[in-house]
């Protein structure tokens, strides 16, 4: 199999043409992606029909997966498959005032996978198994160059700091379902670096979590909050973004480590269904 890559953004998203993921993945090939993934950080693979299980499969040759924690999310028969999904068991759409939606819509706000465990994923790898006419489109923001236009002011207060990440966050925002006992002590809060750098390609970038970034270390609540706020606003400029719209069985990867995601409305008496592996971290967030 010979793969051709074309940039979709000067700085995050590249597509690649020439893949059957029904057909195995050599270890040429496999290692052409990794590279490419760590040169472009999101990698769409555009409309492969494949199943959970072949999924899986592609997915283990970028590491091990993670299981979810919460079985709302995952999947009954491939457990490694993490369903992002408004349809419940029963095949029905699921009402927005469901706590398990509630949850699941603040992936309308901007955020990187996992970054509430010790070791954050290293990639996460969505399938469209049912997508939206209009909207619901997945943005990446490119969070090394974020980096690099931060005002000096900002770098100067965040460069030395960690940034709070907690799981329940998401239950506050979301005013959604509260975490259960067992949930909480599984995963108790952690301080990321704010500023991190890539363990494979030593790049520097911002890290922040908004849907579970509660605190700045040594800032008060109003000035983490300010601060916060202010990334929130730059993170979402145009320059940075990829915004990649949907076909079905389109295959995108994304490097948790430099970038973050958030998915556009859509109407939600459609239905979408999103399948998700998630790669499992190569150690705690290295601190610049
Ligand atoms: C995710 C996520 C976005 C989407 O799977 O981690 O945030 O487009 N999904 O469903
Ligand atoms: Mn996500």
């Amino acid at each position: 199999m010979s793969i051709e890559i074309h940039k979709l953004h000067p700085t995050i998203g590249a597509r690649v043409d020439g893949l059957d993921l029904r057909q195995p993945l050599s270890s040429e090939t496999a290692t052409a992606l990794i590279e490419a993934w760590l040169e472009h950080k999101v990698l769409v693979l555009p409309t492969q029909a494949i199943s959970d299980a072949e999924h899986v499969a592609f997915s283990r040759h970028f590491g091990r997966l993670e299981v979810h924690h919460q079985n709302i999310i995952r999947d009954n028969a491939v457990p490694e498959i993490f369903k992002v999904s408004n349809v419940d068991e029963d095949d029905n759409i699921r009402p927005t005032t469901d706590t398990t939606m509630a949850q699941l819509l603040t992936t309308k706000i901007w955020h990187t996978d996992s970054s509430f465990r010790e070791n954050p994923a290293m990639g996460s790898i969505l399938r469209g198994v049912e997508i939206v006419r209009e909207g619901g489109q997945t943005c990446f923001t490119d969070m090394e160059a974020v980096l690099e236009a931060l005002p000096d002011d900002v770098l100067g207060t965040i460069r030395d700091r960690r940034c709070r990440h907690d799981f329940e966050h998401l239950s506050r925002i979301a005013a959604g379902r509260k975490p259960t006992a067992e949930e909480k002590a599984a995963m108790p809060p952690v301080w990321q670096p704010m500023v991190r750098i890539h363990p494979v390609t030593g790049r520097r970038s911002l890290y922040i979590s908004p849907i579970y970034n509660d605190a700045i270390e040594g800032l008060d609540e109003s000035q983490s909050k300010a601060i916060l706020d202010q990334l929130y606003a730059l993170v979402s400029e145009e320059r940075f973004v990829y915004e990649h719209q949907w076909s079905e069985g389109d295959i995108v990867m994304w490097d948790n480590r430099c970038t973050m995601h958030r998915i556009l409305p859509y109407d939600p008496d459609e239905r979408r269904v999103m399948h998700r592996t998630t790669v499992v971290g190569d150690g705690p967030v290295i601190a610049a």
